[in-house]
């Protein structure tokens, strides 16, 4: 495999007792192990911190998450594990997030800027273009978490765009191109990957099984093989030291599959019209 100074893993839930993570601090020491066994330098924790019972039992919640974070820390240390930590979190989107991202540790290394959000599964809601607009216009910088799992979320490519305009960052889950989702899953994580449109990248590790562990190394070697033009560096790097210093990340706006799909509708239509003067 390629060599990297630098790896980091920007989505787990590693943090014990939280959420539907590890369960004990054996555990988290146990995924962490794996993690380094998967080249990973930096863990970013990012636990669920805001779930469908926010924002009744976030302060309690967040009392946890940070009393665990730093016992593991210390324990990290004292046990001369060779990783690195830092606390963020991950929010179900709510129209009226907003109030509650000022909380500890609700944005990356509580920089009180880069958010991460998740969308349900089941699909994207109706006003995630507005909120995250005005989230920006508040001075926060949404991250999406692994939209290539959000049911036909890549079919509103218009909406993508525009949040990739707004410079919203994406990350996907090496479990995804692994096709440990299905083959769908896999298939949609391959496009984003096309079009250059992720810029972070995370295991998304809840236990320690195959599918739901730590699997950055097997994710790099399969971006390594399928997609060259991926500039890793700034995606297991750059990118996530930046985000947790809370400084800009550039986003561009790749147009790959976009374009190719309106190439191939209008070639159809092209077709269509030659076909019928014949
Ligand atoms: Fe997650």
């Amino acid at each position: 495999m390629r060599e990297f100074k630098k790896i980091y893993d920007f989505h787990n839930h590693v943090v014990n007792g939280v959420d539907d993570g590890s369960d004990s601090l054996e555990n988290s020491i146990k995924m962490l192990r794996q993690a380094v066994e998967q080249g990973v330098t930096h863990v970013v924790c990012t636990p669920h911190q805001f779930e469908t019972d926010a924002p009744l039992n976030l302060p309690k919640r967040q009392e946890t998450v940070l009393q665990n974070f730093n016992i593991i820390k210390k324990v990290v240390k004292n046990l001369e594990i060779p990783i690195e930590l830092s606390l963020g979190s991950e929010i179900m989107f709510f129209a009226d997030i907003k109030k509650y991202l000022d909380a500890p540790y609700m944005s990356i290394n509580d920089n009180k800027k880069y958010v991460m959000i998740e969308f349900r599964l089941i699909g994207p809601p109706v006003d995630y273009v507005d909120v995250f607009y005005k989230l920006i216009s508040d001075g926060y910088q949404p991250i999406l978490a692994h939209p290539e799992r959000i049911n036909g979320l890549y079919r509103e490519q218009g909406n993508l765009i525009r949040l990739l305009k707004m410079g919203v960052l994406f990350q996907i889950n090496t479990g995804s191109l692994l096709g440990y989702f299905g083959k769908q899953v896999q298939a949609i994580a391959n496009k984003y990957l096309r079009n250059n449109w992720i810029h972070l990248l995370g295991s998304d590790a809840h236990t320690l099984n195959i599918k739901r562990g730590f699997s950055m190394q097997k994710g790099i070697k399969y971006i390594t093989n399928h997609h060259q033009h991926v500039n890793l560096e700034k995606i297991l790097e750059e990118n996530p030291k930046a985000v947790i210093a809370g400084e800009h990340v550039e986003v561009e706006v790749g147009y790959y599959e976009y374009h190719r799909n309106k190439k191939g509708i209008l070639s159809k239509i092209f077709r269509k019209i030659k076909n019928n003067f014949i």
